[in-house]
């Protein structure tokens, strides 16, 4: 039988190449050797998106993004994490086996704390709903971005906690992570990321890409543009890069036009992709909903095992 494979991806914003090149790339190449579950984290996004229209839409659009990034929907089960209810139970167990100072540690529960004292228990809580999103379906492997590592320990630490309290229960998956990926600069030069307005968008139109091109920010002291490298070296190969950039010293603006067209060549067939099937809604929505009935089925039954366990269940 071959071996599981779960991650969840909140649908918060459109994704851009960073997003893509450190966490979403792996779900395509892995589906091809994982039985994979891939889910929208609407609860999680609970947390921070609280306006039924936008997390709607959101979802419904980051389906889309998985689609056309390659995803098949023959290979990848890909469901929304609300059509599983049973995680929300899950972590209501693990959040009564695990302390506050424990919790406390978490680096996403200190970066929300340091920017607002007034965040919600949805926040707090958050490592425990994903230690469920993945420990119930007794993954093998969780294939994330560099900074879910610590969510990855706590949810191995988690597993081993209701093990020892409750019996062998929970398999420890092991994570996935693309270390060798750099974080992606955005065109200011700093990390690209949705909350710095610095972002080559993952499914850009050729004009996006022009201009969001044109505005990487470049350094004049040497003859290398840093930051239109580190972007170019992510869609050509090593060597025929270093000739280009050897051949075209110091002209930023033709090694931009160079990267502008680069760019295009590989988010063109994703963006048509994604239009495809955003021209078949119906077609959409059916394996979605298909794939939470079928993995609520498989759910259901860890959770009796677990119920069980923890002496919940008073008849069959
Ligand atoms: P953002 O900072 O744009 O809000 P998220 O925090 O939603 O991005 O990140 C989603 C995933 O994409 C994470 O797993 C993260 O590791 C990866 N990621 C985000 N930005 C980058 C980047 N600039 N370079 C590499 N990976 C990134
Ligand atoms: N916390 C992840 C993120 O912010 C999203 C997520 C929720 C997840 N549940 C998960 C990822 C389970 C992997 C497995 O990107």
């Amino acid at each position: 039988m071959s071996k599981i494979l779960v991650s969840g991806v909140k649908p918060t914003g459109r994704p851009h190449i960073g997003n893509y090149f450190g966490a979403m790339k792996q779900f395509v190449e892995l589906q091809n050797k994982y039985e994979s579950r891939i889910f929208v984290a609407n609860l999680h996004a609970l947390t921070t998106v609280q306006n039924k229209e936008e997390l709607l839409r959101s979802s419904r659009e980051i389906v889309l993004d998985f689609l056309g990034i390659g995803l098949d929907p023959q290979k990848t089960t890909l469901y929304y994490q609300s059509d599983v209810p049973h995680v929300a139970e899950l972590a209501w167990i693990f959040e009564s086996i695990t302390t506050i100072p424990y919790l406390m540690r978490a680096h996403a529960f200190k970066d929300a704390e340091a920017k607002n004292k007034e965040i919600n228990a949805g926040v707090f809580n958050y490592p425990l709903l994903m230690a469920a999103d993945i420990l119930v379906h007794d993954a093998d492997v969780v294939p994330v971005g560099q900074d879910q590592k610590q969510h990855l320990e706590i949810t191995r630490d988690t597993a081993e906690k209701f093990n020892r309290t409750f019996g062998e229960t929970f398999k420890l998956p092991e994570p996935l992570i693309l270390e060798s990926v750099a974080t992606v600069p955005g065109t200011d030069g700093q990390k690209m990321s949705k909350s710095y307005n610095n972002i080559i968008p993952l499914f850009a139109t050729d004009e996006e890409i022009e201009s969001a091109v044109m505005s990487i920010v470049t350094d004049s002291s040497s003859d290398v543009p840093r930051n239109v490298y580190a972007i170019h070296s992510l869609v050509r190969d090593k060597s025929s890069l270093d000739k280009l950039y050897e051949e075209k010293k110091g002209k930023y603006k033709e090694l931009k036009e160079a990267l502008i067209g680069d760019l295009q060549q590989f988010i063109g067939p994703m963006r048509e992709l994604r239009s495809e099937w955003a021209a078949r809604p119906d077609e959409v929505d059916k394996f979605i909903s298909e794939g939470g009935m079928r993995m609520r089925e498989v759910v259901h039954k860890k959770m009796v095992d677990v119920r069980n366990k923890v002496g919940l269940i008073h008849h069959e």
